[in-house]
């Protein structure tokens, strides 16, 4: 094999996969065990109670799935819907586009939204299919939470706000009628996949009825789980779905969790370690504060995007990722040379750009266990790279700009206190 390793640490700043931290690769390095042993299901069952946690959920079911994202979106749609059914989703990026395929492939009846890349869902649109859907043939509203691919977030509690009352405009004069009557019944299901344990996330307040995620992004784990979140209702409409699933049943879970042994097939019991560990990261550092650094971190790349006189793919401020930027650069460079020399010179990964934006933008990933010298280390590395492919860039000045910020702004580690 190669020699490819290179001096010092690689600088991994895609999107996902991300770094994985110490105690995290500490925790998987053991041997299998009996997952049949009181030990697992034990462990187990403290990681569901947990795993609810990062999705802030009381009310709903969670499944540990060894899987992808993609698989997690699989689960969700298979367990909840008919072949048929009505969806409207939305198309802004590579993730929305390739769920939408599959939401394709899988035989539903796909209602897209589009929208340019760089821009969040349009909500307008949705506003307006649900206003004249008076027959409720919409079954689903499937939203990406936050694109990968052009860095962008929705606003998922506007989502919720448009299903609870838009369609109380069409049957106001009910009067009898009591708030749910109003509501729109579609469920509502959100990838979560670069948002949940890093970008403000909450299923029960904002009524997403599956959420899905997986190991390799914000949990900073391996690849290789899915976790996936039902609300009541969707495990309701689990039992009359009629798509076909057999691996991603959730019904086969269920029996398990009724006899208390939790899995219907063989789990990776290092993965099972590695997401205690994981989970034990974040809930010392606080949920809440794992999400403030994040957005720390989204606000202080920006700053260093606009240092450089760069522009930010998401057109505007209001659908800013704190997981990923997608930086624009001008027409006379290709991005992906920026993301190969950087990897070449500095040991740097950088995002490529992904499909409509391929060679017009490159990504920078600042989600997971990350902290602020991390992150201006890969600030350097992109700014020494930018002069490398001609782009006139004065060192120091995006660095400057996101440190000066972070100086101001980065709290003590609050274990340390
Ligand atoms: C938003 C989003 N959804 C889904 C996926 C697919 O996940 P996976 O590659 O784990 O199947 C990704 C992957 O990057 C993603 O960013």
């Amino acid at each position: 094999m190669d020699f490819v390793y290179g001096a010092g640490r690689n600088h991994l700043f895609v999107p996902g996969p991300v770094n994985i931290p110490e105690p995290v690769i500490r925790a998987m390095n053991r041997n299998n065990e009996d997952y049949r042993s009181p030990a697992v299901p034990a462990l187990t069952k403290t990681l569901l109670e947990d795993v609810k946690k990062i999705f802030k959920t009381t009310t709903g079911t969670p499944f540990i799935i060894p899987t992808t994202g993609t698989g997690a979106w699989e689960s969700a749609l298979t367990n909840t819907l008919s072949p048929g059914d009505k969806i409207v989703t939305f198309l802004i990026g590579q993730f929305s586009l390739l769920w939408i395929d599959q939401q394709k492939r899988l035989n539903f009846n796909v209602d897209v939204i589009e929208s340019d890349w760089g821009q969040g869902a349009n909500l307008d649109a949705l506003a307006s299919k649900l206003q004249a859907d008076w027959s409720h043939s919409i079954k689903a509203v499937c939203i990406v939470h936050n694109e990968t691919a052009t860095g962008v977030t929705n606003n998922l509690a506007t989502v919720r706000k448009l299903l609870d009352f838009v369609s109380n405009r069409h049957i106001s004069l009910n009067e009898s009628g009591s708030a749910d009557e109003y509501k729109h019944p579609a469920l509502l299901l959100v990838d979560g996949v670069s948002s949940i344990c890093a970008l403000d996330f909450r299923m029960d307040e904002w009524g997403v009825d599956v959420a899905l995620t997986g190991s390799q992004k914000a949990l900073s784990m391996p690849t290789g789980m899915g976790f996936i979140c039902a609300s009541p209702k969707a495990l309701e409409a689990a039992k009359t779905a009629k798509s076909l699933r057999v691996f991603f049943d959730w019904n086969d879970y269920l029996k398990f969790y009724k006899l208390g042994t939790y899995w219907p097939y063989t789990p990776s019991i290092q993965l099972l370690y590695g997401l205690r560990a994981a989970l034990d990261l974040i809930f010392e550092e606080g949920l809440d504060n794992v999400i403030s650094r994040h957005t720390r971190l989204g606000k202080a790349t920006r700053l260093a995007v606009e240092a450089w006189g760069l522009k930010n793919c998401t057109q505007k401020e209001e659908w800013f990722s704190n997981t990923v930027t997608a930086v624009l650069v001008p027409s006379y460079i290709n991005s992906a040379d920026i993301v190969k020399r950087a990897w070449e010179r500095y040991n740097l990964s950088l995002g490529l750009g992904l499909n409509k934006v391929a060679g017009k933008v490159f990504r920078i990933g600042h989600l997971g266990n990350l902290n602020e010298l991390q992150l201006l280390g890969c600030l350097s590395g992109v700014e020494m790279v930018l002069k490398d492919v001609g782009y006139p860039v004065k060192l120091g000045s995006g660095v400057g700009a996101a440190a000066t910020y972070l100086q101001n702004s980065t709290p003590m580690i609050p274990s340390r206190i």
